[in-house]
């Protein structure tokens, strides 16, 4: 209720200000981080449509929100460098609203930054109440000059039901469970995005079904650790018990997810995975370390043994699946035996690709103050090698399907080339080939002729 009464009020205010401005404002989100955050920017853009604003995706807008990461510290630093860049635009147009919140906003010494050094911003809100936007906004709209900062440090309650504007109209993420109970000790995650906390069923199967009504073939289950969601609610449900419903939702194609522990990646998934011919392909399983010993310093609670036989048992069920994974190179006491353990692993599984990261020290986690850090050039040193070897396998892996005709969900008109489209074979890979606008949003069958490195070059072949 209480959420209708500010949402008037931003619109009232809105109304207002585009008077005096003589003409529609203008509002931009612009996400940085992970698949979380852009689901969360579908639903701000759909707040920041409610409440009267025409969308862009441009800094030019008269309100820029930046909905921030901080999982790395090259994060932070990048928003620190764009909002210098927002004050200049401000000084030209001191109405420009500057707006914050994401995963960034959650650390209190950035709020305090923020408060001390950088008084131009008008608005910083969390990531445990998106919901409030509508209030901040117009409390800026009624006083400018002000400050409005509203974080809570965490909350039990899950809002359903914000309108969303979604970015393409064929595939959409969807929420299963929010927040991380891991603390892996390397990562901030679970600090600022709070305790785990799981949809029920019902809710995503409602929003699955309603999306699926809307013509949207392809989901994307999303949550930090989508193995272990259920585990909380009143009724406890499993993830694949949750696969097994989502793939039963008519118009629904394709299914994927994110992001899978290994931990507790359980027999029944496999199973389900490999009956089920809707759930893609494709399995990212975040290894970060290939020995045993950083793997325990990292509180991943799996060895180096483990991983493997895992990987053999997935592979077994599901052999044409496609294997992807983080990996943190120079974490605090990594010797070289350490790194080569890594190598060997990724050696072994053969991932299609893999995010390779240098290790980022985040104020607050275990790892920080753990007296072993990584020089620079032993990082940089180990990180070079081993992206060498990823794109080496990777691209040979990626080859694998060639002369094979494969199913392909069309998703743009390639940028540089304009004869030709561009979208993803179930496991991910992107495919480019001739055809036209038309294709958006369908799948479509396509041999893929030739491989390079990464990509497909196709051409559509007959539907049977
Ligand atoms: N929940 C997911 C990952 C979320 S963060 C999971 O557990 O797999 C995405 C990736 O960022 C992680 O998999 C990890 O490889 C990387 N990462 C997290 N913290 C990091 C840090 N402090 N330094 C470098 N990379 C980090
Ligand atoms: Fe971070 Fe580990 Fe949680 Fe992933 S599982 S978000 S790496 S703490
Ligand atoms: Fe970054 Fe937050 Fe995702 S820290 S990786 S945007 S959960």
């Amino acid at each position: 209720m209480e959420r209708q009464i500010w949402l008037h009020r931003a619109q009232r205010g809105l109304q207002k200000a585009s008077e005096r401005k003589g003409r529609p404002l203008t509002a931009a989100c612009i996400t940085f981080g992970c698949q979380m955050n852009a689901r969360d920017s579908e639903k701000l853009r759909g707040m920041l449509a409610e409440i009267g604003f025409t969308i862009t995706d441009t800094e030019e807008a008269d309100l820029v929100l930046y909905n921030t990461c901080t999982v790395r510290e090259n994060a932070n630093t990048k928003i620190y460098g764009r909002l210098g860049y927002l004050h200049s635009m401000k000084k030209k147009d001191p109405d420009k609203i500057i707006a914050l919140c994401g995963c960034m906003m959650q650390e209190p010494g950035v709020i305090e930054a923020i408060r001390r050094n950088y008084p131009y911003v008008n608005m910083v809100f969390g990531t445990h109440n998106l919901y409030r936007l509508p209030e901040l906004v117009a409390c800026v709209l009624e006083s400018p000059q002000e400050q409005f900062i509203a974080i809570l440090k965490d909350t039990d309650e899950i809002v359903e039901d914000l309108p969303k504007i979604r970015k393409y109209h064929f595939k959409s993420g969807v929420n299963i469970m929010f927040g991380c109970n891991n603390f892996c000790s390397y990562c901030i995650v679970p600090y600022v995005r709070g305790r785990e906390k799981s949809r029920s069923p019902e809710d995503i199967l409602n929003e699955i079904r309603t999306l699926a009504q809307d013509g949207v073939k392809e989901i994307m289950l999303l949550g930090q650790n989508v193995n272990s969601y259920g585990k909380t609610l009143q009724e406890p449900v499993t993830f694949a018990e949750l696969l097994d419903r989502a793939a039963e939702v008519d118009g629904i194609d394709r299914i994927r997810f994110m992001t899978s522990h290994p931990k507790d990646l359980s027999k029944e998934l496999i199973r389900v995975m490999a009956r089920n011919p809707k759930i893609c392909r494709h399995l990212h399983l975040p290894l970060q370390s290939g020995s045993t010993r950083i793997l325990e310093k990292m509180n991943r609670r799996y060895t180096k043994e483990r991983y493997l036989e895992l990987v053999s048992e997935i592979r077994s069920a599901i052999p044409d699946i496609s294997l992807t994974t983080d990996i943190i190179v120079g974490f605090p006491g990594e010797t070289e035996e350490d790194f080569r353990e890594t190598l060997d692993v990724v050696s072994r599984v053969r991932y299609d690709s893999a995010f390779t990261f240098l290790y980022s020290r985040r104020t607050g986690t275990p790892a920080a103050s753990m007296s072993d850090q990584i020089d620079e050039n032993t990082m940089h040193d180990r990180f070079d090698r081993l992206l060498t070897l990823v794109q080496t396998i990777g691209r040979e892996q990626t080859a694998r399907f060639t002369g094979q005709v494969m199913p392909v969900l069309v998703e743009s008109v390639n940028t540089q080339q304009k004869d030709l489209v561009t979208g993803r074979l179930g496991n991910n890979t992107v495919v480019h080939f001739p055809g036209s606008k038309s294709l958006i949003g369908e799948i479509v069958p396509v041999r893929l002729d030739e491989c390079r490195g990464f990509y497909y070059l196709g051409t559509q072949a007959r539907s049977e």
